[in-house]
């Protein structure tokens, strides 16, 4: 397998099988539904997991793109203090340009932006999905509904300005070809503009089992290491980062496009402690998979020993990442009832290859014995809310199974 940034040949750690679309939740029952096969390799000089074939982008965001960065308040709040972080580099870095612009890719449904617009700064989303880029625009936020690459750039330089910031939150996972993404956003920056981008961090994955970051849409893992090689590639320098609590363990890099700033404290220790993680050695992805392969196991035979039991079973949060646990597990509607979700598009549907049905919220009552949390990632908002529930959560993750 040949690694997509650098074209050297990578070794395959994990073949997960035949998977549907993460968020391709279905209306009912369908004879062609889009299977692909999901398998990933591991570039270990650099920290790079990435996706072997990843499906035609525009299969999965369109005009019914299921996520909506609304749904949680969680990120509601996480996006709130992403905006005033850059209303103050903006102050801080650029207090004599008249002209500030921002752009975020991945702008969804404009709720950090949507802060920017209201401080009167200068602003475009990047959004290909054109149901969630609507929503953007019922809230001023000027979008573009286009998948954003070094022609869109270009589009943008011509249309618009030059950033100031570019930022753009769990969406570089999803960009097959990183090179053109690198040099797109060293094109649309100023010189001395930052690029700041958070996604799922690879680290958190390896430590956390959490293989259910790899869906369709993730075609990478990123850490510190891989950042810094392939974005450096192309004149921006990774010089700070910043660990996150969310989406189950995020990282947020600083990028600059100059020679002079230096690199931070922070940085320097989130690196060596990437190496001594062993985040670039093989043998640490071989362990990774063979958790994978432990987890796949037992999740579905602790179901089946509840369901022998009589209890009743539900799951809490269709999200995207449950259909690699439900479909790589091989677990369905005879162990699970049904999924309850707040997501008025999920609702009536039934979860991509397995067919669970997800039911609004109010189906949470009565309460059932057993509720498999497949949104683990938002636990404190969750369990602040459920207060009441006397019954048993349980998850896919590794520690959790080994109790
Ligand atoms: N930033 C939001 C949304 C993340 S979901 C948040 O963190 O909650 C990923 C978003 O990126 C989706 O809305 C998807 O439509 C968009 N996206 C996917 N590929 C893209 C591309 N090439 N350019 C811009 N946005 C893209
Ligand atoms: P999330 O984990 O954010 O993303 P992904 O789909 O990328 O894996 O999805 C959270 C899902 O959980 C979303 O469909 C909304 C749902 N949800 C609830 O049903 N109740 C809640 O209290 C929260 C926080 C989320």
């Amino acid at each position: 397998m040949k690694c997509r940034f650098s074209g050297k040949d990578i070794p395959k750690i994990i073949d997960f099988g035949e998977m549907p679309l993460g968020n391709g939740f279905l209306s009912e029952k369908i004879s062609d539904e889009y299977f692909f096969n999901m398998s990933v390799a591991v570039n270990f000089d650099i920290g790079l997991i990435q996706l072997i074939d990843q499906p035609d982008p525009k299969k999965m965001f369109h005009q019914d793109y299921a996520f909506f960065t609304r749904t949680s308040n969680f990120m509601i709040k996480h996006f709130n203090e992403v905006a005033d972080e850059i209303y103050s580099i903006l102050d801080d870095r650029f207090i004599n340009d008249k002209s500030k612009f921002v752009v975020e890719i991945g702008s969804n449904d404009g709720v950090m932006l949507e802060n920017l617009v209201n401080k009167d700064i200068n602003c475009l989303g990047i959004e290909p999905s054109k149901n969630v880029a609507k929503v953007s625009n019922r809230y001023g936020v000027k979008t573009l509904n286009d998948f954003f690459s070094l022609d869109i750039s270009n589009e943008v330089l011509s249309n618009y300005q030059a950033a100031n910031i570019i930022y753009a939150a769990n969406v570089f996972c999803h960009i097959p070809d990183i090179n053109d993404l690198a040099k797109a956003c060293a094109n649309l920056l100023k010189d001395g503009g930052l690029l700041l981008f958070e996604d799922p961090y690879l680290g958190d994955v390896l430590q956390k089992t959490s293989y259910d970051q790899i869906y369709d849409e993730h075609v990478y893992l990123f850490s510190c290491h891989s950042v810094q090689s392939i974005f450096g590639k192309y004149g921006l320098r990774l010089i700070d980062c910043k660990p996150l609590k969310t989406h189950g363990g995020s990282m947020r890099y600083y990028l600059v496009k100059d020679n002079k700033s230096s690199i931070t404290e922070n940085l320097k220790f989130q690196l060596d402690s990437e190496v001594s993680i062993g985040l670039l050695s093989l043998s640490t992805y071989e362990d990774f998979a063979q958790r994978c392969e432990f987890s796949k196991i037992e999740f579905k035979r602790i179901i089946e020993e509840y369901k022998y039991q009589n209890m009743k079973v539900v799951g809490y949060g269709a999200t995207s990442k449950s259909t690699t646990i439900l479909n790589y597990c091989d677990v369905g509607p005879e162990l699970i009832d049904f999924i309850v979700d707040t997501t008025p598009i999920k609702q009536g549907k039934l979860t991509p290859g397995k067919h669970i049905p997800v039911k609004d919220y109010s189906n949470f009552l009565p309460h059932p014995d057993i509720s498999v949390l497949f949104a683990w990632n938002h636990k404190k908002e969750i369990m602040d809310k459920e207060i009441d529930y006397k019954g048993k959560w349980i998850t896919h993750l590794y520690d959790d199974l080994k109790k």
